[in-house]
């Protein structure tokens, strides 16, 4: 085990490297006072991602309504002889934005003796926890963590990495967070770390009925309402706010001119709120814009990747069309 934190002594018994980049965590009150100062108010969605947001994930990813990843899973076992031809023997996954690293156990085990896995998130606790427990379910592999910020690229050149060609696995549709043009810059700043003969094996979630959608983000038992709130708790608890989670609701809807599922917190009625000291206001009916969950249809995706500076090698969807696992190799350099 290297642990990478220089003067930390190491505490994740079974991984082979822990390497903390630090990702700059000052940046929730900067972000949160210049969202609410903005028209219309919005919190960016990499702030969900603490340790009970990502237990919240979790449970999300388990409800009826949410058939992404129970499509994606299956997907990937479906077609999982392909993707171990493809990827070839010997292969090293790296996933940024791992979170609980659970499809990771399906891809392993349908490729041709892995050589490592590398999980990477922003929410370090969570990932060494996760990574720990695949590192003792796969005693054999070479398996590390790094805690970072995947949108400022892959920094893996000081890595105790084992040869073989790269893998970059980016699954749950986490791509379509992102604005076109923010997606565009993280594909290709995943790109510029890529050497000769790596790729990517990303998830992309699909263009479908409003009203699947809509459900998909809004379920019956409020988990994803639960999960929205912990935003609300993130800033009061952390960055001395006065929200008061009862004045506000979750929302969910579908913004057909922009391809993408909005989450919102609604203010149930007018409201005055502090963060940090600093004042601000809510009318009734007022929306917090908390995450943009964009669906691709083939066309799109693959304009996509290719802005990004991929061919798009091959793509895969389940009998139903919901969702699709693409394998994209950087474009050969002119
Ligand atoms: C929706 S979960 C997906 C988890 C897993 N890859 C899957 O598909 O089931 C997104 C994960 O990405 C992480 N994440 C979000 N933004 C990130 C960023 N900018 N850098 C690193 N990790 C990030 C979150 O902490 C969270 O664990």
């Amino acid at each position: 085990m290297t642990d990478l934190t220089l003067g930390q002594p190491p505490v994740h018994a079974a991984l082979d490297f822990f390497d903390d980049q630090h990702p700059p965590a000052g940046d929730f009150l900067r972000d949160v006072l210049t969202g609410l100062a903005a028209t219309p108010k919005s919190i960016p969605p990499v702030y969900f991602y603490d340790a009970a947001g990502s237990a919240l994930f979790d449970q999300i990813t388990d409800l009826p309504e949410y058939y992404v990843t129970r499509t994606e899973l299956a997907l990937l076992d479906r077609i999982g002889p392909e993707l171990a031809k493809r990827a070839g023997p010997g292969a090293v996954v790296i996933e940024p934005g791992s979170g609980s690293s659970v499809k990771i156990r399906k891809l392993l085990s349908a490729l041709d003796q892995p050589a490592g896995y590398v999980g990477l998130d922003i929410s370090g606790e969570h990932l060494i926890a996760s990574c720990d427990e695949l590192a003792r379910d796969y005693p054999g592999l070479h398996i590390g963590a790094i805690c970072a910020d995947f949108t400022t690229g892959l920094s893996l050149d000081h890595l105790p990495l084992p040869k073989g060609r790269r893998i970059l696995f980016f699954p749950g549709s986490t791509i379509g967070n992102f604005e076109p043009d923010a997606a565009r810059a993280v594909l290709a700043s995943f790109r510029k770390g890529m050497r000769e003969g790596d790729a990517i094996l990303i998830g992309a979630d699909r263009v479908k009925s409003p009203q699947t959608l809509e459900a998909a983000y809004d379920d019956a038992q409020g988990v994803t309402a639960a999960f929205n709130m912990n935003l609300i708790a993130r800033i009061n608890s952390e960055l001395d706010g006065t929200l008061d989670p009862a004045l506000l609701k979750h929302v969910s809807v579908w913004n057909a001119e922009k391809s993408r599922i909005e989450m919102h917190l609604e203010a149930r009625e007018a409201q005055q709120l502090q963060v940090a000291g600093r004042s601000f206001s809510l009318a009734k009916g007022e929306r917090l814009h908390t995450e943009n969950s964009h669906k691709f249809t083939p066309e799109s995706f693959q304009a996509l990747a290719e802005s990004a500076g991929f061919d798009l090698l091959e793509s895969w969807s389940d009998p139903a069309e919901l969702f699709s696992l693409h394998w994209l190799e950087p474009k050969a350099k002119a």
